[in-house]
Order: structure tokens, then sequence, then C-alpha cells
């Protein structure tokens, strides 16, 4: 049988050190968030991985929700014209928010969401991402937490996907070139 890991030529992180990378910033957020219950907002569908383990190294008490946004369509490109497909369950009106991602590449789907979540006036609002990219620069969107910055290549894995596959590899890698044709 097929192993989906075949398909990667190049691990850039493995699971080991996309864990170790997360309990050190909980380790943060804990200091920063205690007597907060902070609201963890995450990104469908991407950001699932990234929430469940970051939010289980963290100690303090923390409350999660969910966003979905649509940016891109089945390309690779992002088409620029974003909705909400999801909207929050939680009312965040002076709520402490952290909006979660996997990966932050143009920065648009995050600088969308960030007007939009400011509108609603929460106590405070900063952004976690795992992965981010150097064309994120173009963007004027401000992310407090990063867990690795990575070179302008197609990843997947640990919540990344190619056509919606991949996102459950433990691992982060670059796909090999037969996957694509
Ligand atoms: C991906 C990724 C981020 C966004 C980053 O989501 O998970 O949410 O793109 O790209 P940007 O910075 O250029 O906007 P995608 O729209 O592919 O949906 P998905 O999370 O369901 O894969
Ligand atoms: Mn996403
Ligand atoms: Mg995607």
């Amino acid at each position: 049988a097929s192993h989906i890991a075949d398909d990667l030529t190049h691990v850039l992180y493995t699971d080991a050190q996309i864990q170790a990378r997360l309990a050190e910033m909980a380790v943060e957020l804990d200091e920063v968030y205690k007597d907060k219950n902070v609201l963890m907002i995450g990104v469908l569908n991407g950001a699932v991985m990234v929430m469940a383990d970051l939010s289980r190294h963290m100690t303090s008490h923390v409350e999660n929700d969910w966003m979905a946004i649509s940016s891109y369509g089945s390309g690779t490109q992002s088409s620029g014209v974003v909705r909400i497909l999801k909207d929050l369950n939680t009312d965040i009106h002076d709520r402490h928010v952290l909006v979660v991602e996997d990966i932050i590449d143009t920065g648009l789907t995050l600088s969308y969401l960030i007007s939009n979540l400011l509108s609603r006036e929460p106590a405070s609002l900063e952004v976690m991402t795992m992965f981010r990219k150097p064309d994120a620069a173009n963007n004027d969107v401000e992310v407090k937490y990063v867990g690795f910055d990575i070179p302008n290549e197609f990843v997947v894995g640990y919540g990344l996907d190619f056509a919606g596959k991949y996102r459950n590899l433990r691992d982060v890698g670059t796909l090999a070139p037969h996957v694509y044709s």
C-alpha cells in the first residue's frame, strides 16, 4: 500500500520539532493569558491540528471557536475575494482573542479576518501562526506569535493541504513533482 509520506521530497519540520516549538510557545501564551480566559479562534480547515496541539500544550483556561473563510478557489493562487462561510458561535466583544492559523502566505486571509474581528470590539486581538512565508511581509498584518518562518515553497502536512489532501501528515514538507502530474 502507498504511504502519503512517500510523496514528500523533503521534510522541513518533523512532528517532534513542531511539538517542541508549540510547547515553547504555550509557556509564553500561558503567561500572557493566565486569568484572561482566552478565546482561541481557529481558521478552518488548516488550523485544526495547530489548535488541537497548541491548546493542549497550554495549562491555563482556554476556549475554542472556529471560522471558515474562503479566499482560495481550487487553484493555488488567492482569488482576492474573501467570504465568511461559517461565523463564530461566540460573541467576542470584550473578550481576549487569539487567532490561530497553520500558515500565513500572502496575508490576505488574515488581513480580512483581523479587520472583521476588530469591528466586533474584542478586549485584545493577537495572531498565532505555525508557519509564515516571506510574502506575508507585503501585507500589513501584525503577527505576534510565529512558530517558524519558512521559504517560499509549496508545503503540505500538519493541516496544510494540496487539493484537500496531506493535512493528516504529521511532518511538514515539499511535495514530489510526480504528485502534480
Ligand atoms: C490557507 C491557510 C491559510 C491561508 C493563508 O487556507 O490555511 O488560512 O491559506 O494564505 P494567505 O496568507 O495567502 O491568505 P486555505 O484558504 O487554503 O483553506 P484551508 O485552511 O481549508 O486549506
Ligand atoms: Mn486556512
Ligand atoms: Mg488550503
